[in-house]
């Protein structure tokens, strides 16, 4: 089928067009910078980059670009906020627009790319605003599912590399607060798997799906898994909160994306764990173990 994908450019975007690809459909990638993307993306069978801005875009625009698309796959999103719009503009009024361009283009089925620990109430602006366009989702004429991913690791993410790089480098490793929230991280192939699994199965239609793999660890925990599979023997020292608060707001006056974010504290603060049941029984499979991807990824052969 056609399916018209938004973030097919980032990271979970480029494993779930690659799945897409393989299952046969034909997939316009949205991207702020289509032709920055085009010869990555095009080497795809059947993926040509579309160019477009779910907050500056208009509904006709957007509408325009998804014609004949019968699925829209909605993945953009930020985790930080600074040289962009903000949570506000892309999570939620992002969603309405895409949304509502859907409905205009007539599609089919509407695939939502949420994020676990996203819930009415919640502290962290990047969960309201998730939450919020969630609600949007729910409230759609066009057969939804939405899913809703623990932290996501794979080639390309930015959370085990980041601690990779500084495990590798320095004798001592930051652990941003107590370090005891638990987090259940989950295969970007996985995540993808979950998209491209749902377009052929109806049955996953006005369903929402937490996605987690089999376990959960806390973050300390986390990063020492990451220094024994890189064989560094490493100190973890422990950043008191409101240090690491300050540490963010310093970050922010900086140039460049910051390492972390005052959101990224308070969501660290939380457990992000689930039951990862139904989404094996609704897709069939076994979840990745982090320890062989980290054996696999960092370890010393
Ligand atoms: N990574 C994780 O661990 C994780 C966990 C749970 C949920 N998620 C969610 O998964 C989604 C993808 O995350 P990711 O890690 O792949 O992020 P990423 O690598 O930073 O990719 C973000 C994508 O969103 C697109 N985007 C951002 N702002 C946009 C705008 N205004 N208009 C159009 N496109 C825009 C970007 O496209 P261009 O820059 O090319 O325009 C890019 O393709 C996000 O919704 C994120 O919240 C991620």
């Amino acid at each position: 089928m056609k399916v018209f994908v938004t973030g097919g450019s980032g990271y979970v975007g480029e494993a779930v067009l690659r799945h897409l690809s393989l299952s046969g459909h034909e997939c316009r990638a949205l991207s702020r910078e289509a032709e920055a993307h085009r010869r990555r993306l095009t080497a795809l069978p059947g993926v040509y980059p579309v160019r477009g801005d779910v907050t500056a875009s208009s509904v006709d625009q957007l509408a325009g670009l998804m014609a004949k698309c019968e699925a829209v796959v909605h993945l953009a999103g930020i985790i930080v906020e600074k040289g962009t719009a903000g949570f506000e503009a892309v999570h939620t009024e992002g969603t309405r627009r895409v949304l509502a361009a859907a409905e205009r283009a007539k599609a089919k089925r509407f695939l939502h790319m949420s994020a676990l620990g996203t819930r009415e109430n919640a502290v962290a602006r990047y969960h309201q605003t998730k939450w919020a366009a969630e609600r949007i989702v729910r409230g759609s004429q066009i057969p939804w599912t939405v899913f809703r991913p623990s932290i996501i690791f794979g080639e390309r993410d930015e959370f085990l590399n980041v601690f990779a790089g500084i495990a590798r480098r320095s004798p001592a490793v930051p652990v941003i607060g107590p370090g005891r929230g638990r987090l259940q991280p989950i295969w970007v192939e996985d995540v993808a798997r979950c998209f491209a699994g749902a377009l052929a199965r109806p049955e996953t239609q006005g369903q929402s799906y937490d996605l987690g793999g089999e376990r959960a660890y806390a973050l300390e925990e986390l990063l020492r898994m990451v220094a024994a599979a890189l064989g560094k023997r490493r100190m973890f020292i422990h950043l008191p909160v409101p240090l690491a608060r300050l540490q963010a707001r310093l970050f922010n006056l900086l140039p460049g994306k910051p390492p972390f974010t005052e959101d990224q504290v308070t969501m660290l603060g939380e457990d992000n764990v689930c039951d990862p049941g139904p989404m094996k029984r609704a897709f069939g499979f076994e979840p990745r173990s982090l320890e062989d991807y980290l054996k696999e990824r960092f370890g010393q052969g």
